[in-house]
């Protein structure tokens, strides 16, 4: 049984956003139900609307009500009960925000105080500088950054740098929701504690990796983000590669705050630099066109609704990204590791894919390899493609079969989002599923050439039509070895 929650202040900045009434609040709400918030623990929000409590509280029963279970009209009245917020201009000298946070937080410096910055990354060094000019962090605070931390290796040490000034690491989490995903977690587990996969797990039976994450939407209304954003930053550098590590990491010695994060160091670390002319042969990226998207014809990038004109780095941002990578270290060598996200990809899909290498010697006509796919969403689970005989007399016949962990079906237990888990080990103290500097700052490190060298190029990326897997590059990728893009495997 977990212990007894311990009342805390979470203070969310950026409270009115998208974010918090879709994620967080949601999120919140069902660990309220489940009793894993202490009957004190109080959630502040802040923003610059002018909202009150009680305005506040208005607008999430009316934009939050819709993402959770309308069966408990007690319990919802208590998460609203638990809401206050603060209205407050950051970086634009409000002192009067700041003095009605310091009332509301005065005579309960003993609590844990979580600062939860779910605002645009810009925010976070004057967020810090302010918090801690009005004297506000105490020894049991944390603070939670949003992804994405930075745009380049050098503006994530900016922000690393600023809210480090004010906070020690060991107080700085940086956030992943990939991380919180229950296949993310049962991947250590499949790995680490069942004893027939470890000693396959390299480059001795495992042919390649495909990492995929595809979306069927596109990008209405958010131009001046993506502009400026893009796939490789916005899924590449923090999403994918967190799932990188998680495959190709060596075992832990422990299950603890540090050995994981090290571990995973560790292989951003190992990866082979992709630069200058390599990036070429290495890296595609692609920008969707018009076409038919979940049987709706669908605007391109540059057509779709927006309140901005599309500028030229409009014409020049990729919202598809694939990558040929490759873990230099032992265990990997010739393993390629192939990654991929889109929008206006024909099927929404995050999941993993290793591929086994195919047996030594085969005496059944018709064998394929063995091939174990982890989905982490639209449903989470786990499925192992083996070689079966078909039933019946006469010549043997092969045929793929799937063995299936499906969560929902194996587990009665609802499975949590991934925001509730997180928020649940911030409360805690426990920042194993969470990046440390050195984490960020590696993958920045990796990233950093590709996107140079991109941007030096000034090419158009290639164009794919809406609800396309991608553009031809992208398989000419992994044909170029004899290989292909498994698509959706667990559809
Ligand atoms: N939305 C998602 O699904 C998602 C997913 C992963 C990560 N993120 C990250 O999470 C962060 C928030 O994203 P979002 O989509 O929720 O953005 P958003 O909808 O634009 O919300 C931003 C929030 O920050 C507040 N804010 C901005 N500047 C402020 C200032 N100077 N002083 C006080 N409040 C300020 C805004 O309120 P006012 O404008 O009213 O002040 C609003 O509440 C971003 O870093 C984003 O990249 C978002």
């Amino acid at each position: 049984m977990s212990e007894t929650p311990r009342p805390a202040d979470l203070i969310v900045f950026g409270g009115t956003g998208d974010l918090s009434m879709r994620k967080l609040l949601p999120a919140l709400y069902h660990c309220d139900r489940d009793d894993r918030l202490a009957p004190e623990t109080r959630i502040i929000t802040m923003s610059r609307g002018g909202l009150d409590d009680a305005d506040f509280r208005g607008k999430v029963d009316a934009e939050v009500r819709g993402y959770v279970p309308a069966d408990d009209h007690a319990t919802w009245q208590r998460f609203l009960g638990r809401l206050h917020h603060v209205s407050i201009d950051v970086g634009g000298q409000d002192t009067e925000g700041w003095s009605r946070t310091a009332r509301l937080l005065a005579g309960h410096e003993e609590r844990d105080r979580i600062f939860y910055l779910a605002s645009p990354p810009m925010t976070f060094g004057p967020f810090c500088r302010e918090l801690h000019r009005a004297g506000l962090v105490t020894p049991a605070s944390r603070v939670v950054l949003e992804k994405p931390l930075g745009r380049d290796l050098a503006s994530a040490q900016r922000i690393n740098d600023e809210v480090g000034a004010i906070f020690d690491e060991r107080q700085i989490y940086r956030i992943d929701h990939y991380l919180g995903k229950e296949t993310v977690q049962n991947l250590l587990v499949l790995r680490f504690a069942n004893a027939f996969l470890e000693p396959i797990w390299n480059s001795l039976w495992i042919d390649h990796v495909q990492i995929t994450a595809a979306e069927t939407v596109g990008t209405p209304g958010r131009r001046g983000y993506y502009d400026h954003a893009g796939a490789l930053r916005d899924m590449v550098q923090n999403h994918l590669l967190q799932l990188l590590c998680l495959v190709a990491m060596e075992p832990p010695s422990r299950n603890d705050r540090e050995s994981i994060r090290d571990e995973k160091v560790k292989v951003l670390q190992s990866l082979r630099p992709i630069v200058g002319g390599e990036v070429d042969r290495f890296t595609v990226r692609g920008q969707y066109t018009a076409g038919e998207c979940d049987g709706v014809r669908v605007p391109g990038y540059l057509d779709e609704p927006d309140s901005t004109a599309p500028t030229e780095a409009s014409r020049r941002v990729e919202t598809f990204a694939a990558i040929r990578a490759e873990v230099k270290n032992w265990r990997w060598a010739g393993v390629p590791f192939y990654l991929r996200t889109g929008k206006r990809m024909p099927y929404r899909s995050t999941e993993i894919v290793v591929q086994f290498k195919d047996v030594p010697h085969s005496i059944f006509p018709g064998s394929a390899p063995n091939r174990l796919v982890l989905r982490l969403q639209p449903s989470e689970g786990i499925r192992l493609h083996l070689m079966a005989k078909e039933p019946g007399a006469g010549e043997v016949a092969l045929k793929p079969v799937p063995l299936s962990l499906s969560f929902a079906e194996t587990f009665t237990s609802r499975v949590p989002e991934a925001y509730e888990r997180l928020l649940m080990d911030v409360l805690a103290g426990n920042p194993t599923l969470f990046m440390r500097r050195d984490e960020v700052e590696a993958a920045w490190r990796w990233i950093d050439p590709i996107l140079h060298e991109w941007e030096a190029q000034g090419a158009a990326p290639e164009p794919y039509p809406a609800g396309s897997p991608g553009p031809a590059g992208a398989h000419e990728l992994v044909l170029r070895s004899g290989r292909y893009w498994y698509e959706d495997d667990l559809a």
